[in-house]
């Protein structure tokens, strides 16, 4: 089909709903034209603050200066071998830099996919090759993402499991702390041995997996002493420990994983997202005997750690380096928490305002009462939001939370105007 001249948003929402199916999801009717930095540019030319980050993809900002080049570099040299048939050195790179700053002082290996779906896969597959197990258990409210194995270990049935199932087995689901609706670490450590006595028994347990902030599933911190007590119980037993920072690393939390706050090292980590700076990649990083566990020929995948995404990530890494952008995360989530919590003064809706770094969010009840989650209002605002010039997303086991996922390379400046367009819409709306 021919290109229009001057493309509209709903034009093109009603080809899009002609040509695509509705099971892919559409959080905002904008299309885009171009983005920088913190910035966004619809095809009609109304500009966006990027609160969302194409979902915490874009730690470094849209097309920091320094990847592009990189990625432009790469380009004029070669895109494509597959790594297990022609190697290149930026891959080997990338897994030294990933293995030295992944924590735990014991030698480690990396490899590479391209979604974080697949490095959730392979996470579990190095798993099984090591233990000689098969059981998995997971968490109510993680997300893991939307393959057959990564779907039974996501926690919440609706959108992302009605309909799809059976899924693959042995999967079991235990619960994720969260003091605010009413689970504490005992309960949540509880529920694990309940699963011990009552489902599986812990000697066939190959991996416990769960992500140190839920996601989707609402933005809830796992407190230290919650990994601690994973630590103990996986050591006890023989199991993997999983850290799902797909959403969570590349520096979103203030630390470059956010596992690093917990005092105890999981034995393999997954990561994708921001690491490839919006160039698809991901990483599994981990344990070296563990990660070297399946046999030859049992690992890879045609694109999995492209040379264009493994140059990407490197100038990732460099661009933390360079800008601080570690330092920059806990600042920008400050900022955030301070101006979400003088909102969260003015409305009694906003229940509670938590993140870890820059990964911050708030969560809306009803007339401020915990037990009747706001879901409406919490698109309510998302969409007036949009309206506004501030791109947002909502998530939540009960869809009633505003999650911030912004560029650490947005401006003071710029925080402020989001926090402000914020304001304004729950002034109008709450
Ligand atoms: C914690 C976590 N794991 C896995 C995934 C799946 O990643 P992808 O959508 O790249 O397959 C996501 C995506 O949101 C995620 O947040």
């Amino acid at each position: 089909m021919k290109r229009e001249p001057h493309l509209n948003n709903a034009a093109l929402m009603a080809r899009r709903r002609a040509a695509l199916p509705s099971g892919l999801g559409q959080a905002l009717e904008i299309f885009v034209d171009r983005a920088e930095g913190a910035e966004v540019w619809d095809v009609e030319g109304k500009r966006y603050l990027d609160f969302a980050g194409g979902i915490a993809v874009l730690n470094t900002g849209h097309r920091h200066p320094r990847l592009v080049a990189a990625v432009q570099e790469q380009l004029t040299r070669f895109t494509h071998t597959c790594f297990q048939v022609l190697a290149y050195e930026p891959y080997v790179e990338l897994a030294e830099r990933l293995n030295a700053l992944a924590p735990g002082n014991f030698a480690k290996k990396s490899f590479f996919m391209t979604t974080g779906a697949e490095a959730v896969e392979n996470a579990v597959k190095v798993a099984r090759a090591y233990t000689k197990r098969q059981a998995l258990i997971a968490f109510g409210g993680g997300f893991h993402g939307r393959t057959m194995m990564t779907m039974a270990l996501t926690g919440k049935v609706a959108p992302y499991k009605a309909g799809f199932g059976p899924f693959p087995a042995e999967v079991y689901h235990a619960r994720f702390p969260c003091p605010l609706h009413g689970v504490s670490v005992d309960d949540a450590i509880a529920s694990i041995e309940a699963i011990f006595k009552y489902d599986v028994e812990p000697q066939r347990v190959a991996a416990i997996i769960l992500e140190p902030v839920q996601g989707e599933g609402g933005f809830y911190v796992a407190p230290p002493e919650f990994a601690q007590r994973l630590r103990a119980l996986c050591d006890q037993h023989g199991i993997v420990l999983i850290a799902d920072e797909v959403q969570t690393g590349a520096g979103r939390t203030g630390t470059w994983l956010a596992c690093e706050q917990w005092g105890v090292a999981p034995d393999v980590i997954t990561m994708a997202k921001s690491l490839g700076g919006g160039v698809p990649l991901s990483a599994i990083i981990g344990r070296a005997e563990i990660m070297d566990a399946p046999g030859p020929g049992g690992l890879g995948s045609t694109y999995a750690g492209s040379p264009v995404a493994c140059a990407a990530a490197l100038a990732v890494l460099d661009i933390f380096e360079e800008e601080s952008l570690l330092a920059r995360s806990r600042t920008v989530g400050e900022r955030l928490m301070t101006g979400l919590r003088s909102l969260a003064d003015r409305h009694p809706t906003i229940g509670e305002v938590r993140g870890l770094g820059a990964m911050v969010a708030i969560e809306l009840f009803k007339g401020g009462g915990l037990d009747q989650p706001d879901a409406a209002l919490t698109q309510a605002i998302v969409q007036e939001a949009a309206k506004r010039g501030l791109v947002l997303l909502s998530c939540g086991v009960y869809g009633n939370v505003i999650r911030i996922l912004v560029p650490l390379v947005a401006s003071d400046s710029e925080l402020d105007e989001g926090l402000e367009i914020l304001g304004a819409c729950f002034d109008a709306l709450a």
